[in-house]
């Protein structure tokens, strides 16, 4: 069956992302608090000299850049254009070249079979229409291509965080589903279906210890993350609602605080490649 599409709700829910995603310090958390995670995916996925790669939701280039430096031809695709110049920056000073070019990874804007690899890196989960998107993933690369995609697991840290800001959060619209399914192996293999073969899942985490205490990575990230300071702004008029919000969200870094002085915590992500048909 063919979906629908409302074109008009769908650029206004986009636009709705776009502004969240260029709210506080996103070029900040990629480069301060998983920078690690592009290089794995690119590492992960194959990528090599001569490679045409696309980054999908690329935001700054975390994974964009270092398969630039392969000696990859690298398009960085993302909604959020304002990313861009922190992104050029960034792809500055390691010296590589990255197209930047906006774009929505339900739809984007090139032929089928373009790209030899398609990344993305906790990216293409925050598109709200996940078949759609995986379809995109699919069609632009080319037959006996890669797709590689790293995405926070469900029950990890970053799955957690969405379900304790859920009380606090507007209504998702509808036919959204929630990022973190992406983290879900069994989700995507659905997603992708029998279009990929060689599907290749681990599960690993990376460590976020530049945190004096629970309470200052809540602090720092409320007003750098854009998804947790849109849902400050949706409870803003009630300062119960915010205090509550504050006292979950540390009491979420508090149980997975295993440091001894200082706050270390590992998120859980999954790593996942496979081959698409050729
Ligand atoms: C958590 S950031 C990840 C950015 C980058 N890949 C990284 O590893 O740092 C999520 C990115 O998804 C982008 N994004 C959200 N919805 C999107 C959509 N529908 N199409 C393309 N990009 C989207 C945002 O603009 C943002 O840059």
């Amino acid at each position: 069956m063919t979906e629908t599409i409302d074109m008009a709700a769908d650029q206004a829910l986009k636009a709705r992302h776009r502004a969240m995603w260029a709210l506080g310090d996103y070029p900040g958390v990629a480069a301060d608090v998983i920078p690690e995670l592009g290089p794995t995916l690119v590492a992960a996925s194959g990528v090599r000299a001569g490679d045409r790669v696309l980054d999908v939701a690329a935001g700054t280039g975390n994974a964009a850049v270092p398969a630039a430096l392969t000696g990859a031809h690298v398009v960085a695709s993302d909604l959020t254009p304002e990313l861009f110049e922190a992104g050029r920056a960034f792809a500055a000073r390691h010296g590589a070249e990255v197209d930047w070019q906006e774009g929505d990874a339900e739809a984007l804007p090139y032929a089928d079979g373009t790209f030899d690899v398609v990344l993305s890196c906790v990216g293409v989960m925050f598109a709200p229409h996940h078949q759609r998107a995986a379809d995109e993933l699919v069609r632009v690369t080319r037959p006996g291509g890669t797709i590689g995609l790293i995405s926070w697991t469900p029950h990890g840290f970053v799955g957690d965080m969405f379900r304790t800001m859920k009380p606090y959060a507007p209504p998702a619209p509808p036919g959204a589903q929630p990022p973190p399914l992406w983290g879900d192996e069994d989700h995507v293999r659905a997603l992708l279906g029998d279009r990929v073969t060689d599907v290749v899942t681990r599960r690993q985490t990376v460590t976020v210890d530049g945190f004096a205490t629970p309470e200052a990575w809540m602090r720092y990230w409320k007003t750098v993350y854009g998804p947790t300071i849109a849902v400050y702004r949706h409870i803003g008029g009630d300062p119960d609602q915010v205090a509550a919000l504050d006292r979950d969200l540390t009491d979420l870094a508090t149980r997975f605080d295993r440091g001894t002085g200082t706050t270390v915590m590992d998120w859980e992500y999954l790593v996942l490649t496979a081959r698409t048909r050729g």
